[in-house]
């Protein structure tokens, strides 16, 4: 019987939060994906767990995607048909105090990546957008058609790739482009392998909450609670991180069947106040999430969600997961893994460059996890 062969996906920044789980997606759909990862922002354990999870070796090289020949390198040795483009810096906050890390980072990354696509006769894209892009929308739901009002230089970065995606494509056409304007992804793997680990005090609301319920932290400052929501705090469209990284897989079979490039939404749908997510996490957990309100964060809008039906038409994709469910795998996560992937399983960094990578004897370009 003969193999089929599965079509390689190049995952940059694939060692992540989002694109740790879009590699377990990907490998159930029948794909290879491949991960390109400096591990500036993740910890190589990920990739122990990502061989238990599938079962498989887990192909990774580690560089920056500021290195196009590196890149392209990778692109060919794995002969991939497709890429999707994770690796970025992702700090609101950060962005405003160092903007030209940002910016060279986030667009030089994105060019370096298309500039290694075209001299490897790659051009199936799918980026990491955000919603963010949207700035305080006049109402809600969001759709793709609402105007584009950057606030922060993060989100300037996500609107200028997309614009440089949308050159590309009206300069050539066999440019297959997927953008995919992400809400507020949560949650963790159903088995607690894999999760969010954020370094230093989390930025954002659920992982914080879930260091509270552990005990690392005293107690949640919620930001706000005068804002003209039903409860007064921030109103957010979470996201399911399972559900996210199925909608990468259905952007990827549709570029890739239908060669039409598309803009998207991907969230639920339904917006949640902070109050109800601590309400959602302590009945998921079990326990109290004390709390103490504070003032307004600096660039936050009182509410935000998306109108999901063009991903649902176009992809044939939406949100399988409720807030219940995303707080029940966050906590599981955060149960298993008090401290992330670190002090986890003892396993040292050159033993997983030999057990996790494939590298083809003798190739001198290929530096697989090369820690
Ligand atoms: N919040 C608190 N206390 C905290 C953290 C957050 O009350 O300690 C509140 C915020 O004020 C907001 C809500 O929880 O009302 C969600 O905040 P997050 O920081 O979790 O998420 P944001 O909506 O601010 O931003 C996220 C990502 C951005 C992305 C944006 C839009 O962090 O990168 O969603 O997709 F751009």
């Amino acid at each position: 019987m003969t193999k089929k062969i599965e079509p390689g996906v190049l995952l940059t920044g694939g060692a992540g939060y989002i694109g740790s789980h879009t590699f377990v997606a990907l490998v159930e759909a029948g794909y290879q994906p491949v991960i390109l990862d400096d591990f500036s922002n993740s910890h190589p354990v990920v990739l122990q767990r990502l061989q238990q999870l599938t079962d498989r070796d887990v192909l990774c090289e580690r560089g920056n995607v500021l290195d196009t020949s590196f890149v392209a390198g990778v692109l060919r040795r794995h002969r991939c048909v497709a890429a999707i483009h994770f690796a970025g810096f992702k700090a609101v906050g950060e962005s405003v105090q160092r903007p030209l890390m940002y910016y060279s980072n986030n667009v030089g990354g994105l060019l370096s990546l298309l500039q290694a696509m075209e001299t490897t006769d790659c051009r199936t894209v799918v980026f990491s957008s955000s919603a963010t892009v949207y700035g305080d929308p006049a109402t809600v739901p969001i759709t793709e058609q609402f105007p584009c009002a950057p606030e922060s230089p993060y989100a300037h970065t996500k609107l200028m790739c997309e614009n440089i995606l949308a050159s590309l494509r009206t300069s050539d056409p066999s440019w297959r482009v997927g953008v995919l304007r992400y809400f507020n992804p949560v949650g963790a793997h159903p088995s607690g392998l894999i999760g969010e680990d954020p370094s230093g005090i989390p930025n954002n609301l659920m992982p914080y909450v879930t260091q509270v319920a552990v005990g690392k932290r005293s107690s949640l400052n919620v930001f706000g609670n005068d804002y003209p929501t039903p409860d007064g705090t921030g109103v957010r469209d979470y996201l399911h991180v399972t559900d996210l990284a199925a909608g990468h897989v259905a952007a990827v079979d549709a570029l890739l069947a239908n060669a039409q490039s598309f803009t998207v939404n991907l969230g639920t749908g339904e917006g949640t106040s902070v109050l109800g997510v601590v309400r959602a996490f302590e009945r998921a957990s079990g326990r109290t999430i004390p709390f103490e309100f504070g003032p307004r964060r600096a660039g936050d809008v009182a509410q935000y969600f998306a109108d999901v039906s063009l991903a649902d038409s176009l992809l044939g994709w939406r949100a399988t997961c409720n807030i219940d469910d995303m707080c029940r795998d966050s906590w599981h996560w955060q149960q298993r893994n008090p401290d992330g992937y670190r002090n986890s399983s003892g396993i040292s960094l050159n033993q997983q460059s030999g057990d996790l990578a494939q590298p083809k004897p003798n190739d001198p370009l290929l530096s697989p996890i090369g820690i």
